[in-house]
């Protein structure tokens, strides 16, 4: 049983696919919203399907072997920063849209051993491409400096008490160093009453993780290369959909799509952002934090740079801390 795709309706109602068209998913993950579309995109539509993860894409070859649909798929293990190249090197310019669904699969909680969970021990490694990434994710704990940890974790984890956090990491990582999730877990017990959030049933250590997380894979720098090449490869009347699932990448994906808009190169489709049912939140509470928004491309003629000394700055942290 392959996991349940976020906003599956939502994404079909704006994609609107029908026989033959082509579509781009850049964040193919297990394949489940493709698996749709191509249901829908029959006898001969196409996906360009883009996954980062080298083992992930083998076991979403296997769900589109399932419903035969293998033929209809271009399976491509790359990072969607590389959006325009990927095109050009697969001759894939005839498309409808293209699917942004950000974050992690449930395969990287369930099966991947790479510490994305704090409900398993594991070696807190958190890439999600081992083959082409070296920073790990515990390595940022070990080596960073105090400010360094701080600031990934105001910035990414968008965590109040991130300054004390920071200072007992690197306290206790002089007594033992932080290896596995369950190491992290127990510095993050003793703050666990201000990482919880008001009433929300989330685990008090879902911040640092994430912020980790987005720290390792680069995530915010990935997300405005991603966007800025998906508006530049879209022709007049052609769609982008994106899925976030955290307030850092839904604020970049609206202020993006706002300054478009403000330029006329675009048509909003959603005012505010679409969010899933409390059907679908029930069935799959994971969706829970979904905000899916969406464009159409209007005027072309126009050349644009969204601003990104915010991760130019971060990177540039990263290197140097790599190169100590
Ligand atoms: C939320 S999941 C997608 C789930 C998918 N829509 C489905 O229904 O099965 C996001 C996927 O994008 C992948 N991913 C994350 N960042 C990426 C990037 N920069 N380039 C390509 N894939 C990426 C992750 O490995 C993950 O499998």
């Amino acid at each position: 049983m392959i996991h349940q795709p976020v906003l599956l309706k939502e994404v079909l109602k704006i994609f609107n696919p029908k026989p033959n068209q082509n579509f781009i998913d850049a964040t193919l993950g297990e394949g489940s919203h493709s698996i749709e579309i191509l249901k829908k995109t029959a006898p001969k539509g196409k996906i360009l399907g883009i996954e980062f993860d080298p083992v992930l894409i083998k076991e979403a070859k296997k769900n589109f072997k399932k419903f035969n649909l293998e033929k209809r798929i271009i399976f491509v293990n790359d990072n969607f920063s590389n959006l325009e190249k990927i095109i050009k090197k697969n001759n894939f310019f005839n498309f409808e849209g293209i699917l942004f669904d950000l974050g992690i699969s449930k395969w990287h909680f369930k099966k991947s051993k790479r510490g994305f969970s704090f409900q398993k021990n594991e070696v807190l490694d958190l890439r999600i491409n081992p083959k082409l990434q070296t920073l790990k994710g515990f390595e940022i704990l070990n080596l960073w400096q105090e400010p360094e940890i701080e600031k990934i974790l105001r910035e990414f984890g968008e965590i109040k008490r991130a300054k004390e956090i920071a200072r007992d990491i690197v306290r206790k990582r002089k007594i033992k160093p932080i290896v596995s999730t369950f190491d992290l877990i127990k510095i993050l017990e003793n703050f666990s009453k201000f990482l919880r959030r008001k009433n929300q049933k989330i685990h008090f250590a879902t911040k640092v993780f994430m912020a980790l997380r987005i720290a390792v894979n680069n995530e915010i720098e990935n997300l405005k290369e991603g966007l800025n090449q998906a508006f530049k490869v879209l022709k007049v009347n052609k769609k982008i959909v994106v899925i976030s699932f955290h307030s850092l990448e839904d604020r970049i994906v609206k202020n993006f799509f706002k300054e478009l808009k403000q330029k006329k190169l675009v048509k909003v489709l959603t005012k505010k952002p679409i969010v899933p049912s409390i059907e679908e939140i029930q069935k799959n509470p994971s969706a829970r934090s979904a905000k899916l928004r969406a464009i159409e491309i209007q005027n072309k003629n126009y050349k644009l740079q969204i601003n990104s000394n915010f991760q130019n700055k971060v990177k540039s942290k990263i290197k140097y801390q790599k190169s100590k």
